[in-house]
């Protein structure tokens, strides 16, 4: 068996649960330090999953300090404290796999990445979706040439009554609302099984109409472990976002990402639009295409909707065996984060601006 990598995890809060509960199923990794500026936090953690109480810190430079040992680390916080995370993990020599989104903007994505180049290290950012069964099956279908080119693409991540609170709707905390919390993923998901096109500009739109919605006393569609209740949480993110954003193939992507909005139901789809044949991703993939003079559409005999069992250890696997040396190609590489980084930004900026931005 090979030498177990030893991994760190910073912020305790929701997501930290997944990627602890994916090192400890990981026979390659062992999780040796925890930190969350909320202590109590780190601490019930590291109860749970066996991690000795004078590794449990409140502050990431005392824990990298402390623990020289550490190889990696997962960096879970608030999306506000990516970057300085990150960079102050990557400075000390560890690897990092930082959760989605990569930062609160492109410049601080950017200097993430040159850290993670000067220190010689790993920055794998957490686009789980890019380990999806569905993922498989329709990068499987594109790379075979089975929709020829894809000119069109939408992606819809809508929730009715999901403004989550507590920092989600805090956009000195989050960056932005729906946008960068949801829409991140499936415009994600849309470049990576169109092989990663590079965006050339956006035109976006974002409104505040609904905001967190303290009126409906149905309850939220998903709740921040912070949330002390919509009403007194803060909310000055955007609750509906649109954009169409261009791409250097010449492709067109149509995102719409909602916290809050008068819908039937939450949808979360993505439809491609080839010269071949296109395909609806809502969940189960079905592809629309024709044979024989017919217009046919053709369904899958298993069932290719996203399963969550597995997702993100299929993640955490990954960056083990990255970090690790034996997995030379990292699937979710900073570039990556960068790059939707830039969309995001150019969406805001436009959505404020009422002006298609370009993106360099
Ligand atoms: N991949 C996914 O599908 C997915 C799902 C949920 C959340 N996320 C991402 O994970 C991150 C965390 O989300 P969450 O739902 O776990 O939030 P959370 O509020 O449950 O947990 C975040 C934790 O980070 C801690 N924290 C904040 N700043 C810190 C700092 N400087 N140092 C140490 N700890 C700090 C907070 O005290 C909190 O306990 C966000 O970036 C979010 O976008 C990803």
């Amino acid at each position: 068996m090979s030498k177990k990598l030893k991994v760190a995890v910073i912020g305790c809060g929701g997501i930290s649960n997944v990627h602890l509960d994916g090192y400890k199923n990981n026979p390659n990794a062992e999780i040796v330090a925890l930190c969350d500026i909320n202590f109590q936090r780190a601490i019930e953690k590291a109860e749970k999953y066996g991690v000795p109480a004078e590794r449990v810190f409140d502050d990431k430079d005392k824990m990298l300090k402390a623990v020289p040992e550490i190889e990696a680390v997962s960096v879970c916080t608030w999306n506000c404290a990516h970057a300085e995370c990150t960079i102050a993990a990557l400075k000390a020599g560890k690897h990092v796999l930082c959760e989605k989104p990569m930062a609160m903007n492109a410049k601080q994505a950017e200097a993430m990445k040159a850290a993670a180049e000067k220190a010689g290290k790993l920055l794998q950012i957490g686009f789980v979706r890019r380990y999806g069964n569905d993922a498989d099956v329709l990068r499987d279908f594109i790379d075979a040439g089975n929709f020829g080119e894809i000119y069109y693409a939408k992606a819809q991540y809508l929730r009715r009554n999901g403004n989550p609170g507590g920092w989600f709707g805090d956009k000195s905390r989050s960056g932005g609302g729906p946008l960068i919390d949801l829409g991140v993923h499936v415009i994600d998901l849309v470049r990576y099984v169109m092989g990663n096109p590079l965006p050339v500009s956006a035109y976006g739109a974002t409104f505040r109409k609904l905001g967190n919605r303290p009126d409906i006393k149905d309850g939220v569609e998903y709740a921040s472990p912070d949330s002390q209740g919509s009403a007194k949480d803060i909310c000055d993110v955007e609750d509906l976002a649109t954009a169409l954003i261009r791409f250097d193939n010449g492709a067109v992507l149509s995102v719409e990402a909602s916290f809050s909005l008068n819908i039937k139901s939450g949808v979360g789809s993505i439809e491609l639009f080839g010269t071949k044949a296109g395909a609806k991703l809502d969940p189960k993939i079905n592809i629309f295409t024709n044979m024989n003079g017919y217009m046919v559409d053709v369904g899958f005999n298993k069932d290719t909707s996203l399963s969550f069992g597995g997702l993100f250890q299929r993640e955490i696997d990954h960056f083990v065996e990255c970090a690790s040396g034996r997995e030379k190609k990292c699937r979710a590489p900073a570039e990556d984060g960068v790059v939707l980084m830039k969309i995001l930004d150019a969406i805001y900026k436009s959505a404020e601006t009422g002006h298609e931005v370009r993106i360099k």
